[in-house]
């Protein structure tokens, strides 16, 4: 990873589910090229070291714990952060989880608690941040969707419904503040090696690999890449649309 520290040069990010995965990849990917980050996470031991690494690369970088499915500690986290920093520029909604299960088997705590942490965590810190967007007149909020929320994945209801709700949400927030230059995208990775799909059985790996076009698993600094592009300037004639990073997974 190569970065250009001028491109989101004093910046300030905030990156929910960012101690690891694809998160930890987005903060240090955003970092090097010149963000201030934080790292929001319920893990906050990873978070730390996340914290550390960024640090590491030069740039300011803040830790704090945060359960984004509960309103009022995710709403916080927008004055916590502007009262550490000053300012906040980009708000990348990453934090997620999969309950996986048959529709005839799936329990209500499993639907209720994917909906909870995928989906309302991008209302909750949305919520949290759009009022220092909104004076600041400009902004970018990023939502990490799934390939499963345009697909569709047998044993995923709950998680699909939360990924397709997103960019539901993405798209109604794109026109409510295009007005404010707030822009508002989501990336939807395909299938990409992390904790999340690591402790998948081989078998299943190996058939989901063979629909793959391009013949394997993305990586998190793939992922990452495409977040980088959404946060900077490159990307101000954008607004209300998906990124699909997914080797060709879906079309
Ligand atoms: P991961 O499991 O490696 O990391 C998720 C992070 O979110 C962890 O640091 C965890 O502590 C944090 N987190 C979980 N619940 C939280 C809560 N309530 N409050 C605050 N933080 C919380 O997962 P991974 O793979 O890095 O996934 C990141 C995002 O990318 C998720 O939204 C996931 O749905 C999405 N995604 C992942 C794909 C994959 O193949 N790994 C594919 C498509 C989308």
């Amino acid at each position: 990873m190569e970065g250009d520290p001028l491109k989101l040069h004093d910046r300030v990010a905030i990156i929910t589910g960012g101690a690891q995965g694809i998160g930890r990849a987005i903060g240090l990917l955003l970092a090097q090229n010149g963000a201030d980050i934080v790292i929001a996470d319920k893990n906050d031991q990873q978070a730390e070291e996340t914290v550390q690494e960024i640090s590491l690369l030069g740039r300011k970088s803040l830790a704090v714990k945060v359960d984004v499915s509960n309103f009022s500690e995710a709403e916080k986290l927008g004055k916590t952060v502007f009262d550490a920093f000053g300012r906040i520029d980009i708000l990348v909604n990453n934090a997620g989880i999969t309950r996986d299960g048959l529709f005839l088997r799936m329990k209500e705590e499993e639907w209720d608690e994917v909906i909870a942490i995928n989906l309302k965590s991008v209302f909750n810190c949305s919520k949290g941040v759009i009022r220092y967007l909104g004076k600041q007149r400009g902004g970018k909020i990023i939502s990490v969707a799934s390939v499963v929320g345009q697909m569709g994945n047998i044993g995923q209801a709950n998680y699909a419904a939360s990924k397709a709700g997103i960019i539901g949400f993405t798209k109604t927030l794109a026109r409510e503040f295009a007005s404010r230059r707030i822009m508002v995208n989501a990336v939807a990775p395909g299938f990409i090696e992390t904790d999340m799909t690591r402790t998948l059985p081989e078998k299943v790996r190996e058939e989901f690999i063979s629909n793959i076009p391009l013949g394997r698993m993305g990586t998190p600094e793939e992922i990452a890449e495409a977040v980088l592009f959404l946060a900077s300037d490159a990307s101000n004639y954008i607004t209300g649309q998906v990124i699909n990073v997914n080797g060709g997974l879906y079309m």
